[in-house]
């Protein structure tokens, strides 16, 4: 196998259980080990993460609205795929993991998990990683030259995580119910 191919071939299914242990056992070594009185500085970088991360979801698909009407080999269509990858890696996926493990630390350590507004805006959180991920194929997808989806349907994807984002914030701030 070449290097290329074992480095595409790190399957998605063992990056995410990856990702998710890791995303695990940080958030049980925060809990041990950071204070209650850590809330305000957790509550910061949470939502410091939290805007990283919306930028991303926000900024790929429309990347995607452009790279699905270039050109396959074109110039453009290979600076999309760096622009998309180094997206995905360098911000998004860590600003997740960061959002996950410090909103894990705030509902466990200073909610002990209770409230209808927190089941109801981790069931959000949930659905918005799945877009997380459903994007993340398509960057693989784009990356191979397997992209069969038009502009219009990237448009469209565009609006998910700004939807489950105005969701999340009004059900944390507001706490509804
Ligand atoms: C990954 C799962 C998440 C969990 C378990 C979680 C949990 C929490 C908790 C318990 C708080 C503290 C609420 C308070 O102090 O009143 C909080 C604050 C906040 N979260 Fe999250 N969160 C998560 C993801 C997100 C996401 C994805 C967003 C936005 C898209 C978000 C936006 C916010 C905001 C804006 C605050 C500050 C609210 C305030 O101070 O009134 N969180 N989060």
């Amino acid at each position: 196998m070449t290097q290329e191919s074992e480095r595409r071939g790190a399957r998605p299914a063992s990056r995410a259980i990856a990702a998710l242990a890791v995303t695990a056992v940080l958030a049980a070594v925060l809990f041990v080990y950071l204070p209650e009185s850590a809330y305000p500085w957790v509550k910061a970088f949470h939502i410091i993460a939290v805007i990283a991360w919306m930028a991303g979801m926000l900024y790929l698909p429309r990347l995607f609205v452009y790279h699905a009407d270039a050109d396959r080999g074109s110039i453009q269509s290979e600076t999309f795929k760096v622009m998309e990858r180094r997206l995905l890696r360098a911000i998004i996926n860590p600003a997740m993991t960061a959002t996950w493990v410090l909103g894990l630390w705030l509902a466990w350590k200073v909610f002990a998990f209770q409230g209808g507004w927190l089941h109801a805006k981790i069931a959000l959180v949930f659905l918005l990683s799945g877009v997380h991920g459903y994007l993340s194929a398509a960057v693989r997808r784009f990356a191979e030259d397997r992209n069969d989806k038009p502009a219009r349907h990237w448009r469209m994807v565009n609006e998910i995580p700004t939807l489950l984002m105005i969701g999340i914030v009004i059900l944390v701030v507001v706490k509804p119910f």
